[in-house]
């Protein structure tokens, strides 16, 4: 069957039709007929006068006066030495629509005004395994983004999943040698911490945000861990609670000469046998853990999708993408 294109919206906009509509928001509430086309996370946003993430972009799309596309993006704070980009936050189109233009559309003009408001490059990170991810990289790729690049691993367990993982044979590693020690975190003294910090400064991790002095956050104290080797500090596992039962492993960490050797695999375990045993009088259901990778930290991505995966309840890969806008053109 072919497809017909929908009315070009730029005929309404030149007064030539009502039927389709291209609509832009900028610093003015999106309609809730609107906001229902974004991610739920994105709807409060939405209603703030001024977003913590900076102002608010959206490009709407309607037919007969029913909003059935949406493109919204957050213009970011700018700084007056650096120009921070703008995020495309989502770009939706109802499904009986699609494949007839109107997401290539919207994205274009929503581009279109962000570089009208001084913003020279949008980003946008989206899940890889989606139905539409396909589209929606052929779609960037025609608008001139660059290609995309693998960002987060995002693994997830909960239930009776974890049952199961706590007897995966990487739960059960061979005990550390003895020069090797596993302490509470929060066991770690000031001065250790100092001298952690220090090395740190001149040996920072390869990705700066696996250090627990990076915008330090109130670890949780049932299973975030440290390990001395002969009694200094050489690496740690740093978790947090999200909620009673759910907690984030969002820090594992070994220092260099000791990667690869299997530390970090049995810090892991260690904090999620710790976990699970604290925890043992919660219902199953509330039981459970999220772990948060770069793709770029090749090791731990290649555990995860090897050894941890068979046991996870998802796991979601994102990428980021780029764009750098074109001036505007200026009318003649
Ligand atoms: C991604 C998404 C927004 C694309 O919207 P869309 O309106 O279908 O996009 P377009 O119509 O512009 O492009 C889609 C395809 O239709 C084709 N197309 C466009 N107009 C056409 C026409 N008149 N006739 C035939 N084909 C047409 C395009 O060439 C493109 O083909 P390709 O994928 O083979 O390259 C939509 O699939 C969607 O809403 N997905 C769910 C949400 C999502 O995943 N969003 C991205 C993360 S935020």
């Amino acid at each position: 069957m072919a497809l017909t294109p929908y009315p070009s919206p730029t005929l309404w906009e030149r007064g030539e039709g009502t039927t389709a509509m291209v609509v832009v928001f900028k610093d003015a509430a999106l309609p809730p007929d609107y906001a229902a086309l974004t991610y739920p996370g994105y709807r409060e946003l939405l209603e703030m006068e001024s977003p913590p993430c900076g102002p608010i972009f959206g490009v709407g799309y309607s037919l007969f006066g029913q909003p059935i596309g949406l493109a919204l993006a957050a213009g970011n704070v700018q700084s007056a030495e650096q120009q921070a980009p703008a995020q495309l936050l989502s770009l939706l189109v109802l499904e009986e629509f699609r494949n007839h233009g109107i997401g290539s559309t919207l994205l274009t003009r929503l581009q279109a005004e962000l570089r009208q408001a001084g913003y020279d490059t949008v980003t946008c990170i989206y899940p890889l395994h989606k139905p539409s991810t396909p589209t929606l990289e052929r779609l960037l790729a025609r608008q001139g983004w660059q290609a995309p690049q693998p960002r987060l691993l995002i693994c997830r367990i909960q239930g009776q999943a974890v049952e199961r993982m706590l007897l995966a044979p990487w739960m059960h590693p061979p005990p550390l040698p003895t020069a090797f020690t596993i302490f509470p975190w929060h066991n770690a003294t000031a001065t250790e911490l100092e001298h952690l910090e220090a090395t740190l400064a001149t040996e920072p991790p390869f990705d700066p945000t696996l250090s627990p002095f990076f915008k330090p956050k109130s670890y949780e104290t049932c299973n975030s861990l440290g390990l001395r080797y002969h009694g200094n500090i050489i690496g740690w596992m740093l978790t947090r609670r999200l909620a009673p039962g759910l907690i984030c492993y969002e820090r594992l960490f070994v220092m260099p000469p000791f990667q690869r050797t299997g530390r970090a695999i049995a810090l892991l375990a260690e904090a999620i046998r710790r976990h699970y045993d604290r925890e043992g009088d919660l219902p199953l259901p509330n039981r459970g853990g999220v772990w948060l990778t770069q793709a770029t930290n090749l090791p731990m991505a290649r555990f995860i999708r090897r050894r941890m995966a068979p046991y996870l309840t998802s796991l979601t890969e994102t990428m980021e993408a780029v764009c750098q806008l074109l001036p505007v053109r200026s009318e003649e």
